[in-house]
């Protein structure tokens, strides 16, 4: 049995000194398992490298008595510390809030904001700007909200009677509430009367003329798994060696994640894998970039189906890859903010929208757009913590969405949205993979095949299906 079985506290402890995160759920399986199995024992190759220990790693394990998903290619170096403790998770929060309430409170609504500790004296109207650390709803049906500052915390009250409680609040997320105090026999509360988000702010948006310049966004390919749609890719390669018009002025490809299927992704991807050596569906995928027209740049971001670390930010590919592409590809990490011609162009992933869709009312993945712009909205590429997006406390929060992007392009969940939230020309980028066995039982049919083409210069927007 071991001496750590049963024990949160020293468990937790025991990855902490190790560098790894632990995913709450894979700790509880742990706890729950009844095995008394060497805790020691899931500290994989793929545990250490990856810097987190997630739940179906711990599903894995325990299922096979040792080894984790083990085929998971060579993993990069962290580029920044993995190793987490009470003082990291402070510094992010503290980035992410400092960040944030620096967005929100260029808000005219928010001028004259008080810090919690003394907007608690104020008697009447006050203006404070928090990180929600708990909301729920009362017994008589108002939603009750706690928002923090760095040294104190109140409660919110959104009456349910008031416009202001369909506002949806999720934990961690940063806001602005406008309202009043009332001080009654415990501590005073604040009922809200407006909530304030960072948002994207209303401005001036030119939209010059002149030689477009277009930048295509490609994501989830998925290359090596049975279900990648290889015809149409080849046509999709083909088209843009092609000399129409609009291949000719394409400048930029961006390839936002998942750009090859991995191993060891989820339990039994081996039966769904073409090519099994991710190292040769990186190879494979190298083949087509390699025919792109070299005076086109083509920038390469990893999602969770790549072979660098699962947590966000998520590195570069490792060299071993790189040099396997011709010079005119460019690594980013995940997420990155392109600057194109002038322009900002946000890539993210998109880990977080499977959260998102579970927080959000009525969202699904065939109306995704909803959810970018709830991202958009919060100013937060992952308004969330902790649920099934695996997030590095590092000292700084690179999720927080600093500059407005004039371009937002996500990927992962294999639907194709485009709209435009207050100017931001937003994207989930199809996918080059047909349904999956786990789409298919979650209903879902993805829209595969399309490259959308933005026109950096006029900001319009093109689509072409290569489905066949
Ligand atoms: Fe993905």
């Amino acid at each position: 049995m071991d001496p750590l079985y049963g024990d949160r506290g020293r468990i937790l402890e025991y990855f902490h000194s190790h560098g790894i995160l632990v995913d709450p759920k894979a700790l509880d399986r742990i706890l729950k398992s009844n095995t008394g199995l060497l805790v020691e024992s899931m500290l994989s190759e793929s545990v250490r490298s990856n810097g987190y220990l997630s739940e179906s790693e711990v599903i894995s394990i325990l299922r096979n008595g040792s080894g984790v998903t083990q085929k998971r290619y060579e993993v990069y170096a962290p580029d920044i510390r993995v190793r987490s403790s009470v003082d990291d998770f402070r510094n992010y929060f503290l980035s992410r809030y400092s960040k944030l309430k620096k967005i929100i409170s260029l808000s005219s609504a928010m001028r004259g904001s008080f810090p919690i500790k003394s907007a608690k004296k104020v008697q009447g109207e006050v203006k404070i700007i928090g990180m929600v650390s708990d909301v729920n709803i009362t017994l008589n049906g108002h939603k009750r909200v706690v928002l923090e500052d760095h040294e104190d915390q109140i409660t919110v009250i959104l009456m349910k009677d008031r416009g202001v409680a369909r506002e949806l609040i999720l934990n961690d997320e940063v806001i602005g509430v406008v309202g009043s105090v009332s001080h009654g026999k415990g501590d005073p509360v604040v009922f809200a009367n407006e909530i304030i988000r960072p948002d994207i702010p209303n401005r001036f948006i030119d939209n010059p003329v002149g030689e477009p310049a277009y930048v295509a966004s490609l994501s989830d390919i998925h290359v090596g798994s049975k279900t990648f749609r290889k015809q149409d890719f080849r046509r999709m390669i083909n088209w843009i060696k092609s000399s129409g018009e609009e291949a000719e002025t394409l400048k930029y490809i961006i390839l936002s994640g998942d750009v090859v299927d991995g191993i060891g992704v989820y339990p039994g991807q081996e039966d769904d894998l073409e090519v099994l050596n991710p190292m040769e569906q990186y190879l494979k995928l190298a083949e087509y970039v390699s025919e792109i027209p070299d005076d086109i740049t083509v920038f390469l971001m990893p999602g969770n189906h790549d072979i660098v670390r699962l947590a966000e930010p998520q590195p570069v590919f490792p060299e071993k890859i790189r040099k396997e592409f011709p010079s005119n590809t460019v690594l980013l990490p995940n997420p990155y903010n392109l600057l194109l011609e002038d322009r900002n162009v946000l890539v993210y992933h998109g880990m977080s929208l499977n959260d998102m869709v579970e927080l959000i009312p009525g969202m699904n993945f065939d109306t995704i757009g909803g959810a970018i712009e709830e991202l958009l909205k919060r100013r937060h590429l992952a308004p969330r913590y902790g649920g099934k997006t695996p997030l590095i406390p590092a000292s700084e929060d690179f999720h927080v969405i600093e500059k407005v992007p004039d371009i937002f392009i996500t990927g992962h969940v294999h639907s194709h949205a485009l709209g435009n939230y207050k100017g931001v020309r937003y994207v989930n980028s199809s996918t080059w993979q047909s349904q999956t066995e786990y789409q298919k039982m979650m209903n879902f049919s993805p829209k595969p095949s399309i490259m959308t083409l933005f026109d950096l210069h006029s900001r319009s927007v093109v689509t072409k299906s290569f489905e066949s």
